[in-house]
């Protein structure tokens, strides 16, 4: 059994941050997003690895090189031009050959660990040609949505329905034997001009394969959106451990569990758990609240932040009021300063976002 993780897309929703990373690279707890799947896919005893790559290539290899510190054998396939899952899915046919594989859309997180499912799928007695991964949705017009007959098996499938027959949607985890590839070959681009992944299994149910569903009932999600990212770190941090390794002096306070990593200084501030704070950042006269990541080379100076994600190398200094619920990018600087006339300034990105009040 192989692996494919699709990384090619552009992260549109997700801009302007996704101008200068790949949204698969962007740090929930502080751990890039593509690292959780990849781990899952290391403990569910896969070794071989395909990362399909658009023009964000070269951060992601730089990021995930061979895969060897997972023990994972990486090849990075390019999909010029991207045309839909559906069309990543076939580029990857030569990597593939004869082998089933799983295909892992690279900004999904999935609290379950897919390990049983890969065992089920690759086991002699396993007869589904494929197995989809579906959980309940509140908003099925957004998704693929799965019909199934009362073994689980899937019987029809659409793609972002207007008149949602179930409230099952198709989250990014699919498992395939090789007849996916005809399929895929048989297939017409959608009105949104994509070969789309969910016609293709649909044309797999009408040549009478066997397409098994899976449901999942803990916690997954789509981190196509900005409060997707928030609402992730917030998930992830439930279950960091607290460890601190950098250094907290006698004024600071730090409570619950936080995590401060290596030569990171919290200076005169309150810490409230859950945080991750990464390295070499400085906390000053401050207050970071729960559910926040702080990333590496970050300085937050006489300012309150919680519930918020902060990429590397960003400075934050004087702002009156507390940063909630925000995202910030890398070499952001938020400052307030004291000089007349009082005005706001702002060099902000294109489809940045602000809010004052
Ligand atoms: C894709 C799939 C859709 C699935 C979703 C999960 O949609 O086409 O079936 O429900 O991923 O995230 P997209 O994100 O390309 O709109």
């Amino acid at each position: 059994m192989k692996a494919i993780f699709l990384c090619a897309g552009k992260g549109k929703r997700l801009r302007p941050l996704t101008l200068s990373i790949s949204k698969h690279l962007i740090p929930i707890a502080n751990k890039p997003i593509l690292f959780y799947g990849l781990e899952d896919i290391k403990n569910a005893g896969i070794r071989d690895v395909g990362i399909i790559v658009g023009d964000t290539r070269t951060d992601i290899q730089e990021a995930v090189g061979n895969g060897g510190k997972w023990g994972l054998n990486v090849t990075y396939i390019t999909q010029d031009n991207p045309k839909g899952l559906a069309h990543a899915v076939k580029v990857a046919q030569d990597f593939i050959g004869d082998d089933s594989f799983i295909v892992y859309l690279g900004d999904n997180l999935l609290k379950e660990s897919i390990k049983k499912l890969v065992e089920k799928f690759t086991s002699p007695d396993n007869n589904a040609n494929a197995m989809v991964l579906l959980t309940k949705v509140e908003n099925p017009q957004q998704f693929g949505i799965a019909e199934l007959d009362n073994g689980g098996r899937i019987v029809r499938l659409m793609e972002k329905p207007k008149i949602p027959p179930t409230n099952l949607g198709i989250i990014g985890v699919y498992l395939f034997d090789k007849n996916i590839f005809s399929s895929i070959d048989s297939i017409k681009p959608s009105v949104r001009d994509e070969l789309e992944i969910t016609d293709a299994i649909q044309h797999m149910i009408d040549q009478n394969l066997l397409v098994q569903s899976y449901v999942v009932n803990n916690w997954w999600k789509d981190t196509g959106k900005p409060d997707d990212i928030i609402e992730a770190n917030r998930f992830m941090l439930e279950s960091i451990e607290g460890d601190i390794r950098g250094q907290v002096d006698a004024e600071s306070h730090i409570a619950g569990r936080v995590r401060i990593d290596k030569n990171s200084k919290i200076i005169n501030s309150k810490i409230r758990g859950p945080v991750v704070i990464g390295k070499n950042t400085i906390i000053e006269n401050s207050f970071v609240g729960p559910f926040s990541s702080i990333g590496d080379n970050v300085r937050i100076s006489h300012s309150e932040i919680e519930h918020s994600v902060v990429c590397g190398n960003s400075i934050i200094e004087n702002i009156e009021g507390r940063i909630d619920a925000s995202l910030i990018g890398r070499n952001v600087v938020l400052r307030k300063i004291d000089k007349k006339p009082r005005v706001f300034r702002f060099i902000l990105g294109d489809n940045s976002m602000s809010e004052l009040t």
